[in-house]
């Protein structure tokens, strides 16, 4: 049976909005469809979206994708790439099956990035690549290995979400700059069990992610950890990118940034308080993941997120290459509403 994992979630959703098509129990991976990712000389940002793509500025280049492929499976696609010191790069994924939650990830050393006029960043057949000259309309990410098998494009067909308001906030004693593309129209292929599977671009999506700054493979920020949450309410056109931060055990941040279809970038503070009742310990790292979350979003509402698959650790050989890309459900309120929807963290 399709979404088993969620059928605890259905007295409640039937009586606020579907997560889900009754009629198909598929997610709604609706892109969105903005001519125009950002509007000029209105909220002061402190770069050029479309600079920031370069190399230079170093940091992450991330996708979460949503998708639907032509036989009607769903699937969640994660895809990074991150530049350090010393010419150190790394390349990372993962592929969720969201009807049997099979799950598989990949991990791949790279040598750095070298400056081109187009971003083509890449370890082994891994990477990221842009396919128009301004860097940031039509995109690229493809991943061919044994574990994850995937070539993705998009195109920016959402209004940029720039956390903080202005794209930047302090990750502790440091800034870190960030933004993001949240729903952009998405096609390509997915490779699963060497099938080769079209992905439908009316019912799939992916946030596209750039973050750079002090973050990356960096021993400076070895005592911070971070919990990260992406939201999609599938009813409304909000999208949510929300931070906690705690530095050597004490709590920095606790905001959210809510990006209305406008252009709007709402900053609020957040609380973070998650459930232990429910928990992942990897094999691989030991770490124990909490699977559940409550998280209130200054005046605007309170969402209960809770990670559908149990193991969605991305297992590197060190802390800073591990990470835990997970794909979320949620119900609560938000704006006066009854809300349920998905996301990340
Ligand atoms: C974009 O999507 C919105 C919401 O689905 C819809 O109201 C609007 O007409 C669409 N615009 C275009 C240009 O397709
Ligand atoms: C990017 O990384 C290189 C190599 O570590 C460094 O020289 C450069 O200053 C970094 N650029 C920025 C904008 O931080
Ligand atoms: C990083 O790689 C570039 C391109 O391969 C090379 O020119 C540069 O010398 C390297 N820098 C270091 C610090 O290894
Ligand atoms: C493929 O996945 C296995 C765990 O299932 C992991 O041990 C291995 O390192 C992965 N390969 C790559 C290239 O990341
Ligand atoms: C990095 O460079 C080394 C030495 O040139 C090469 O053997 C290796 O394949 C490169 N790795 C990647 C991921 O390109
Ligand atoms: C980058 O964006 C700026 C506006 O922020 C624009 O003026 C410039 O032409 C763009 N550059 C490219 C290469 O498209
Ligand atoms: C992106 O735009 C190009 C050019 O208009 C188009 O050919 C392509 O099909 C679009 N891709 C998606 C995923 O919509
Ligand atoms: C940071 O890690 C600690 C210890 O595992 C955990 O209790 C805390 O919730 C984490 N903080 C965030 C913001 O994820």
């Amino acid at each position: 049976m399709r979404l088993a994992g969620l059928m605890w979630l259905w007295p409640v959703i039937a009586t606020v909005t579907a997560i889900t098509s009754a009629s198909t129990n598929l997610y709604n991976f609706q892109p969105e469809n903005a001519t125009s990712i950002w509007e000029q000389n209105k909220i002061p940002i402190l770069f050029s979206l479309n600079e920031t793509q370069r190399t230079s500025y170093n940091g992450s280049w991330w996708t979460s994708s949503y998708l639907t492929t032509e036989d009607s499976q769903q699937y969640f696609v994660f895809s990074q790439f991150m530049t350090g010191n010393n010419n150190q790069s790394i390349y990372r994924s993962s592929v969720l099956d969201l009807a049997d939650l099979s799950y598989s990830y990949s991990i791949v050393a790279g040598n750095g990035t070298t400056a081109s006029k187009r971003l083509l960043i890449q370890a082994e057949d891994n990477g990221f690549e842009a396919l128009s000259d301004d860097n940031i309309a039509r995109m690229r990410t493809w991943s061919n290995n044994d574990n994850t098998t995937f070539d993705i494009t998009w195109n920016a067909t959402s209004v940029a979400l720039v956390d903080g308001g202005t794209g930047s906030f302090a990750l502790s004693s440091s800034t870190s700059y960030q933004w993001g593309l949240p729903g952009c129209r998405t096609a390509g292929t997915l490779t699963i069990d060497e099938t080769e599977k079209t992905i439908d671009p009316t019912n799939s999506m992916t946030w596209y992610d750039r973050q750079w700054g002090t973050t990356g493979v960096s021993s400076s920020i070895s005592a911070l950890n971070w919990t990260w949450h992406e939201l999609h309410l599938p009813n409304t056109a909000d999208k949510l990118s929300i931070w906690a931060i705690d530095d050597n055990g004490s709590p920095t941040a606790r905001f959210a940034t809510i990006r209305a279809r406008d252009g709007s970038q709402y900053v609020v503070p957040a609380t973070f308080t998650p459930d232990y009742g429910r928990t992942y310990e990897s094999s691989n790292t030991g770490t124990v993941y909490p699977l559940d979350w409550t998280v209130e979003i200054g005046n605007w509402g309170s969402l209960r997120i809770s990670s559908v698959a149990e193991d969605q650790e991305v297992a590197g050989s060190t802390k800073a290459q591990t990470i835990y890309e997970g794909f979320v459900t949620f119900v609560g309120d938000f704006n006066n509403q009854a809300v349920a929807g998905y996301g990340l963290v």
